[in-house]
């Protein structure tokens, strides 16, 4: 774990129409360390230690507009009371190795862990943008592998690693992503969890993202509903869906038996302030779009 724990060799990235603060070390390469801001050309992740390089480039050789790979989702969001275009795109670093480990190295910057920059090849990687007449500004990714391995306790990693870029933070995307993992775990016929350890933020994330979706379907549900039928509604693993009914008081014990219990000041409290941003229309994945595996 040396790598993750190496002092910070980078102090900002410029990216787009964005100046960012990194939070941890990065191996970008001896000739990066100590460079104070790092330039991003911010739709293919090539890197620069001047600006003027950047420019340079962007004039001359960088003709794109949007991550490399295939769109697998595309629609229009409020995010906090503004319309935005959202665009997923799933790249193969079979066909984008530069792009995907340029992608890992600035990602690198904002995760504590160690991750394996080099060794993408495994991956696929879902780059969320919001789009505009300039292009579509990456705002954040998740990976996944293209073989997903089993999950200690159940179901299947569905998630490897996920981030927000710092200036897109707390807008919804986080679970914007995980509700799109979520959604190709259900077009694979699979239960999935993410990939642990998994960080601070990471869980919090998680958390807020199973409750609201658990509690969107309590809140429709007439009848009684059992942990394996929420399961399978959601793709969440049963011991994600017992976790988090636990975690918020939701299992009550009554005339001798465990119930799902959910009283309208709980939905009250939960629903006034979500705007249900995070959900996938299940409609807008194209019907192309088929499990690598
Ligand atoms: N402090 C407290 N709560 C936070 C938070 C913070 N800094 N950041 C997010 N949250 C909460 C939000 O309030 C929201 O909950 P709510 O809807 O109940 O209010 C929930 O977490 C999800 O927020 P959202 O806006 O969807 O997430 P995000 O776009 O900010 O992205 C991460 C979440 C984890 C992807 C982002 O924090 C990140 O990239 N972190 C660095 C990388 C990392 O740790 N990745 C996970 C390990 S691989
Ligand atoms: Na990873």
């Amino acid at each position: 774990h040396e790598e993750a724990t190496k002092v910070k060799n980078i102090n900002r990235v410029v990216m787009g129409q964005w100046q960012m603060e990194t939070w941890y070390f990065s191996p970008f390469g001896k000739e990066y360390d100590g460079t104070d801001v790092l330039f991003v050309s911010e739709f293919d992740l090539n890197y620069f230690a001047r600006r003027e390089q950047l420019e340079r480039y962007l004039q001359t050789k960088c003709k794109v507009f949007h991550p490399p790979g295939d769109e697998v989702y595309r629609e229009t969001k409020e995010i906090r009371g503004e319309l935005h275009r959202i665009s997923i795109f799933e790249v193969d670093p079979k066909e984008q190795r530069i792009y995907c480990e340029n992608l890992c190295l600035l990602a690198k910057l904002f995760l504590d862990h160690k991750t394996l920059y080099y060794d993408v090849e495994p991956f696929l990687f879902y780059i969320i943008c919001e789009v505009d007449d300039a292009g579509a500004h990456m705002v954040g990714y998740f990976s996944k592998e293209k073989v997903p391995s089993m999950a200690e306790g159940g179901g299947e990693y569905n998630l490897a690693c996920i981030l927000t870029l710092p200036c897109y933070q707390r807008k919804g995307y986080g679970k914007l992503m995980i509700a799109f993992s979520y959604e190709l775990s259900r077009r694979e016929g699979k239960l999935g969890t993410p990939e642990r350890p998994i960080s601070d933020l990471g869980l919090v994330s998680y958390r807020s993202y199973w409750v609201y979706a658990l509690l969107e379907i309590l809140a429709k549900h007439r009848g009684s509903v059992s942990i394996t039928e929420l399961s399978e509604m959601t793709k969440f693993r049963t011991v994600d869906v017992v976790n988090t009914l636990q975690a918020f008081n939701l299992i009550r014990y009554f005339g001798g038996q465990h119930s799902i219990y959910v009283s309208p000041k709980t939905l009250e409290t939960y629903f006034t302030k979500a705007k249900a941003n995070w959900v996938i229309d299940q409609s807008k994945v194209p019907s192309w779009w088929k499990p690598y595996a």
